[in-house]
């Protein structure tokens, strides 16, 4: 994930005129992608609808109806290839398949279909750094001698200490553990190890080899050729290692930060390549028929302005823009990012792509509240109000809509993510916000799959009564409204989507920017009520705003022909 890149006081800083890059608006038609809201569908978590406690493709296509209301643009599908699921699909085995407990090729096209009548993007999730240890690749490779140009295809070394009993180095795995496994050769005797940066079930591809490359462009066609609009990708600054795969100075900085820092594994200059392999690819698909392709970057690396390396022209469309996402609910904090996200980002020509929440993150709601729920509500609908009035793309993760806490209460024996069963530790695992939807009802499963069938792959709290779709669309206070009327002021609104954002001078606590030249969005960090910024009613409120205050926790949109607050800064 990102980290700052510039920790300066905000208040030591001019107040930034933050102009979207000419160059980037100006050229040609309006991209679809630049200000698009990408709504994130954890396909196990989303919608079962064979019974089998696993959400399935065909439960997403009977669900684009209510994302369509929602307003999103268009969706992101988590890994649903097939897949042993050590790391829940982020361990493939076959990268054109549909793994049978989710689903067929034959749903994938009707749900891409679905998704172009309804006039939804369709992103499919690809994982390149790695592939499943039951992958033909690796299950050959185990098979072959050392030396061969099967395991060449993967990172095999022999070991260190007299026997190679010790690992080729010292690397740490994301994790946990060691970042190596060692192998029983074809005689049974203990062999060469293999690297892994995540789980020994995810062995890690060798970029330096063609067939590699190749291998992934017959991926990608695959799925453009079958409807794809774009690929997120997984883990977009890994691929290549340090050719020499050294000892690193900090050999547990990645598992320490559950962060991708080691600088010999992450982030070498080789990558750039492949991102302009892609772009090659989808630009050749656009050339073709006209509809734009999109490549958003997992690219956790140290800075904004190194990120801003994978969004050149011929690279990365998008990459995900983390600091928002780490970021504690203090306005200097905000400020910060946003100011660098805005200024880093905007010299690409690309726009920030904004996010909240996501399938490894404790959700807003419950990394907001501070022990208090109440207020971790409030903060996450003020957030998100904030976050949608940004200028860029913005994804949001399932259930967010809908208020969802994070389940931080899961017995042990239930628990499913590797980080949890690699470390022994809960420290930063992630089944809490992947726990699967509750769509209507008042008792587990919730609509997300039959009465009559097994248990949803994770347990349901009874308290996600409060939390379904279905009473959240009869309750015009629901998150599930805030959201859909925000992504609707979005669509109507020129001020919104790409454009220039002006911070305002404001109260301690609080934040406030216009949106070109007609709407204002302010947030009260603090727990005091503070003067609202402007006069009259607004637009749009994340809570409840008598005239002239601007409560704590609270955002608000306020809409006018042309704001002139007292005390404009710009
Ligand atoms: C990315 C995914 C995460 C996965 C990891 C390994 O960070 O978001 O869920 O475990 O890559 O593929």
């Amino acid at each position: 994930m990102l980290r700052p890149s510039t920790p300066a006081d905000p208040s030591a800083r001019p107040a930034p005129d933050l102009l979207a890059p000419a160059a980037a608006t100006a050229a040609g038609p309006h991209r679809w992608w630049r200000d698009a809201v990408i709504y994130q569908v954890y396909v196990r978590s989303f919608q079962d609808s064979d019974g089998n406690g696993i959400g399935d493709l065909a439960g997403v296509r009977t669900r684009l109806p209510y994302l369509k209301r929602l307003g999103v643009d268009g969706i992101w599908l988590n890994p649903f290839y097939t897949s042993p699921q050590h790391d829940h699909g982020y361990d493939v085995a076959d990268y054109c398949s549909v793994d049978p407990r989710m689903g067929t090729l034959d749903d994938f096209d009707r749900l891409a279909e679905d998704c172009r009548l309804l006039g939804l993007k369709l992103i499919l999730d690809i994982v390149p750094n790695h592939c499943s240890s039951e992958h033909p690749w690796f299950r050959e490779a185990l098979q072959a001698a050392p030396g061969s140009s099967e395991r060449a295809l993967f990172h095999f070394a022999d070991g260190r200490g007299e026997r190679g009993e010790e690992p080729p180095n010292n690397w740490r795995a994301m994790f946990g553990g060691p970042a190596w496994s060692r192998v029983r050769e074809a005689d049974g005797t203990w062999g060469q190890w293999y690297l892994h940066l995540f789980t020994p079930e995810q062995p890690d591809l060798n970029w330096r080899r063609p067939e590699v490359a190749a291998e992934f462009e017959r991926i990608l066609r695959f799925w453009l050729d079958r409807g794809a609009d774009g690929f997120r990708i997984d883990v977009a600054a890994g691929l290549h290692k340090h050719p020499d795969l050294p000892d690193s100075p900090d050999p547990d900085a990645d598992e320490r930060t559950r962060d991708s820092v080691n600088p010999l594994a992450w982030n070498q200059p080789e990558v750039h390549q492949v991102w302009r392999h892609w772009r090659a690819i989808c630009e050749e698909y656009t050339a073709r028929d006209g509809r734009d392709r999109l490549l958003v970057g997992e690219a956790s690396v140290p800075t904004a302005a190194e990120q801003a390396a994978y969004l050149r022209p011929d690279e990365l469309h998008q990459a995900f823009f983390f600091h928002l996402l780490h970021a504690p609910w203090d306005a200097a904090h905000f400020h910060r990012v946003i100011d660098d996200a805005v200024r880093d980002i905007a010299t690409t020509g690309s726009t920030v792509t904004w996010v909240l929440n996501n399938h490894d993150q404790v959700r807003t709601t419950t990394r907001f509240a501070a022990g208090d729920p109440v207020r971790g509500a409030a903060r996450a609908r003020a957030a998100a109000l904030l976050m949608l009035a940004l200028p860029g793309a913005a994804y949001l993760y399932q259930g967010e809509e809908l208020g969802l806490p994070e389940v931080d209460d899961l017995p042990d024996e239930v628990l499913t993510d590797p980080i949890y069963h690699r470390t022994g530790s809960r420290t930063g695992i992630r089944d809490g916000c992947r726990i699967p939807l509750p769509w209507s009802g008042p008792q587990p499963p919730f609509g997300f799959g039959p009465h009559d069938g097994p248990q949803p792959w994770l347990p349901q709290p009874a308290y996600f009564a409060a939390h379904t779709a279905e009473r959240a669309l009869t309750d015009t206070a629901s998150s599930w409204h805030l959201y859909r009327e925000a992504l609707h002021l979005r669509r109507v609104l020129p001020q919104l989507g790409e454009g220039p954002l002006r911070w305002l001078e404001a109260p301690p606590g609080v934040l406030a920017f216009t949106r070109g030249d007609g709407l204002l969005c302010a947030v009260n960090f603090g727990d005091q009520a503070a003067p609202a910024p402007v006069d009259g009613e607004p637009l749009l409120a994340s809570g409840p705003c008598p005239a002239g205050t601007l409560p704590p926790a609270t955002a608000a949109w306020w809409m006018r022909a042309a704001i002139t607050p007292p005390g404009a800064s710009v």
